[in-house]
């Protein structure tokens, strides 16, 4: 499906009846690494994943795609859809766009689901990084993202358990538009620390991470869990950052057990 809204045109899967869930990909991903959830939650829920603006068949606009601006989009589309709140799980760049969204829209959020995500900023050396990779990007296009986020995205373990995953991953890296990738490298960069909302978060809350995620250390899920009021943790031993393709059985049993409870 896609619709126009908040100045470009969102495509976006939205099947099954229910309680809504809201699923936001990370970077430099696409709505695609749900496939598995949509699959196993359709039955009971609502499940609506849209592609982030400027990454899979999302149409792309130039500048500096901020949380806040990816927020107002997911705002738009659950209004678009006349369906809030809703349950919100956020996959790393998607927590931080949960984070911005939970800050401004408060009343659309009935839970969250942070997945392989953190609360903190980026360090001065990480917000460089950025802005050369997205340098890097506007000179070479998609090799530079490809060569950075491939091999730690997932678990050696998980590549060997299923030899199509690495390459499925590499065409949904490809298929992000450049403006999607400079854009959201330059806005992840400019976000502001999430910590001091942690002890604030007054609805159920479902925290996943990978015990081998490579890009984001789960000890950051362990903080988050220890900070939010009542937060569920669940660790999924020997997994990397995209839990959600590579441990699917898993994530989907968690996942069901958590919402049919919440
Ligand atoms: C992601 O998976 O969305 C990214 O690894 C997040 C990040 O680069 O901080």
């Amino acid at each position: 499906m896609k619709a126009s809204m908040n100045g470009f045109q969102m495509h976006f899967d939205d099947t099954g009846k229910g309680a809504p869930i809201l699923f936001i990909h990370g970077f430099p991903l696409s709505r695609k690494i749900w496939r598995a959830q949509v699959e196993a939650l359709r039955n009971e829920f609502r499940v609506i994943t849209p592609d982030v603006r400027g990454y899979g068949e999302s149409e792309a606009t130039p500048g500096v795609y901020s949380m806040d601006l990816l927020a107002d989009d997911m705002a738009a589309l659950l209004r678009h859809l006349q369906c809030g709140p809703a349950i919100i799980a956020g996959h790393s760049m998607g927590g931080y766009i949960l984070f911005a969204f939970l800050r401004k829209y408060p009343e659309l959020v009935r839970g969250l689901i942070f997945v392989s995500t953190r609360a903190v900023a980026d360090t001065a050396e990480g917000r460089a990084n950025r802005e050369a990779l997205a340098q890097r990007v506007e000179r070479e296009g998609h090799q530079p993202v490809v060569e950075k986020m491939l091999a730690p995205m997932m678990a050696a373990a998980s590549i060997a358990a299923n030899p199509t995953l690495q390459s499925e991953v590499e065409s949904m890296m490809r298929s992000a538009s450049l403006h999607g990738l400079d854009g959201a490298s330059r806005g992840m960069a400019t976000r502001s620390d999430a910590t001091e909302l942690l002890t604030k978060i007054n609805v159920p809350t479902l925290i996943l991470a990978g015990t081998a995620d490579a890009l984001i250390p789960h000890s950051e899920s362990e903080k988050m869990a220890q900070a939010i009021p009542n937060a569920r943790l669940h660790l999924i031993e020997g997994a990397g950052h995209l839990l959600s393709m590579e441990k699917p059985e898993e994530v989907n049993s968690v996942l069901k057990d958590w919402l049919r409870k919440s």
